[in-house]
């Protein structure tokens, strides 16, 4: 690894880029991918039907919608290229070498993105009449593309992490960039997104218009039939991208020992993927059927919430089921490229790492060195003492707290963890480094390690790995003891 290893111990940093991303993609997909055609399309029917209600309801769901994205959502957005190249900054090293002018383009889409809702927006109140109102609409439009068209080119370096389908044997952009998940992936996208956008426009309606009002109804009967027009795309996207996931993720998940919880997972997606949109869709039908009925304001935000629940879950899930891959088949999740593992597995991951003060094991710093190889093998999804600890894991598999933990098992499961649990990947290095992982952890079980945070530096004198190996030795002993008297 050659860049310094960030890590918060506390949460983890999955948690810390899940949290962002998934903040960033709630707003993109809710509020202007699936939010910015259905304004304009309310503004082109306030022209179409000489009806100023309309054009004004549309003006407030979009300064909502503009006052979100342009904080909290072009934050996270940035955020989350920030927080991943701290997590995973090999695996970024890697995206931008394959994606590189897709990269550069994106960019360019972006900022014409953000120009286009500023002059969108800040000329609503301006550009009313005649020539004006035209260019207005056609700034519209174009936001609504451009929305689009950052997203789609965000998905194929999505579904490039899951399966570069080609691209592992012919590495072009273009390979790249039509990897076998992108298609189903974006076009379910898509149409949740405008499910996404038209649930929060319905719930904005129902805020921004007078009861009882003709406006209101009229808004929300457009926005009902939108729902219904989309759904069966969404759907039909969903069981696409569902098809096309590699049977080595799905069949793993089942084959992998006790992966309950995590097949758990699997299903749950799939009743949240239709149960959530088939509940939007019902509730758009409610609305043609029984338009007198009075919609209480708790009952919009259900369906809100339902649908930024099931994209929540799904990014999770897609994020989750990539592993042990952070790019299918070519790095593992622990910023390790495939084809390197046989050099590793030999020399040694320590030898290769620039950023760490033990580049060679002695028996003076075993336990820094331990500490550097558990940063660099299982750190990007386990913390020492956090969310998904270390301490948690072997404490469920080898007991209690005043017996060691048997260092000769360890070894073994570490050895075939990826075995044992196809998510994890192969241990990375070498026999040696397996012993200075495990005598690390064995530390960790009695002493929290204070040191184990972000950009860890702190080393561990001489004296104090001296007294920690003889502090286990001591507890070793004092077990065998115990067990010989029984
Ligand atoms: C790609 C991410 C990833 C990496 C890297 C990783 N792990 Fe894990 N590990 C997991 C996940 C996820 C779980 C299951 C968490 C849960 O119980 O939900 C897990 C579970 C475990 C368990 C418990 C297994 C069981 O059967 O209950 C142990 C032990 C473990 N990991 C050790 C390690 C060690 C040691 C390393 C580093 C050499 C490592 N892991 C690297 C993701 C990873």
């Amino acid at each position: 690894m050659d860049f310094p290893i960030f890590h918060l111990d506390w949460v983890g940093d999955r948690f810390l880029f899940v949290i962002i991303a998934i903040t960033h993609v709630l707003i993109n997909h809710g509020l202007a991918v699936g939010l910015a055609p259905i304004v304009v399309a309310m503004e082109y029917l306030g022209v179409k039907q000489q009806n100023p209600e309309w054009d004004n309801l549309a003006y407030k769901i979009m300064k909502t919608a503009f006052i979100i994205t342009t904080t909290v959502g072009a934050m996270t957005g940035v955020g989350i290229w920030f927080s991943a190249s701290l997590v995973n900054p090999n695996s970024i090293g890697s995206l931008i070498r394959v994606f590189f002018s897709a990269w550069f383009f994106e960019w360019i889409i972006f900022v014409t993105e953000v120009v286009l809702i500023m002059t969108y927006y800040l000329t609503w109140k301006t550009w009313t009449k005649g020539r004006y109102k035209l260019y207005h609409f056609i700034v519209g439009y174009g936001l609504a593309f451009f929305s689009w068209v950052t997203m789609a080119v965000i998905v194929s370096i999505l579904g490039f992490m899951m399966d570069p389908g080609n691209w592992n044997t012919d590495r072009s952009l273009l390979n790249g960039f039509a990897n076998p998940m992108y298609l189903p992936q974006l076009l379910f996208r898509t149409f949740l997104a405008l499910i996404a956008g038209a649930a929060i426009s319905m719930l904005l309606t129902h805020l921004y218009t007078p009861k009882d009002s003709e406006i209101r109804q009229k808004a929300m009967r457009f926005l009902a039939k939108w729902v219904l027009f989309c759904t069966p795309y969404c759907i039909g996207g969903g069981l696409w991208y569902w098809n096309v996931i590699p049977d080595m993720m799905v069949q793993n998940m089942s084959v992998a020992v006790g992966t309950q919880q995590f097949q758990g997972w699997y299903d749950t997606l799939k009743i949240l993927l239709l149960g959530g949109a088939s509940a939007v869709m019902l509730y758009a039908l409610l609305h043609l059927i029984m338009p007198k009925f009075k919609f209480q304001t708790y009952m919009y935000v259900v369906p809100v919430v339902l649908l930024l629940g099931t994209l929540g879950m799904f990014e999770r899930v897609r994020e989750f089921i990539r592993k042990p891959y952070v790019i299918g088949g070519y790095m593992y999740s622990n910023t390790f490229r495939v084809e390197d593992y046989p050099l590793l597995q030999q020399d040694g991951i320590l030898k290769h790492a620039s950023f760490i003060n033990t580049s060679q094991i002695t028996a003076d710093n075993i336990v820094e060195a331990g500490r550097n190889i558990f940063m660099l093998s299982c750190s990007r999804c386990h913390t020492a003492n956090g969310v998904n600890a270390i301490t948690d894991k072997f404490r469920t598999m080898y007991g209690t707290a005043d017996e060691p933990w048997n260092a000769d098992a360890m070894k073994g499961y570490i050895k075939s963890m990826h075995n044992a649990r196809y998510f994890m990947p192969p241990f990375p290095g070498n026999t040696q480094e397996l012993e200075a992982l495990v005598t690390y952890i064995k530390v960790l079980q009695y002493f929290p390690d204070p040191e184990t945070h972000t950009f860890g530096t702190a080393t561990i004198s001489k004296e104090e790995n001296a007294k920690l190996i003889a502090f286990l030795k001591e507890v070793e002993e004092r077990n065998q003891q115990k067990v010989a008297s029984k």
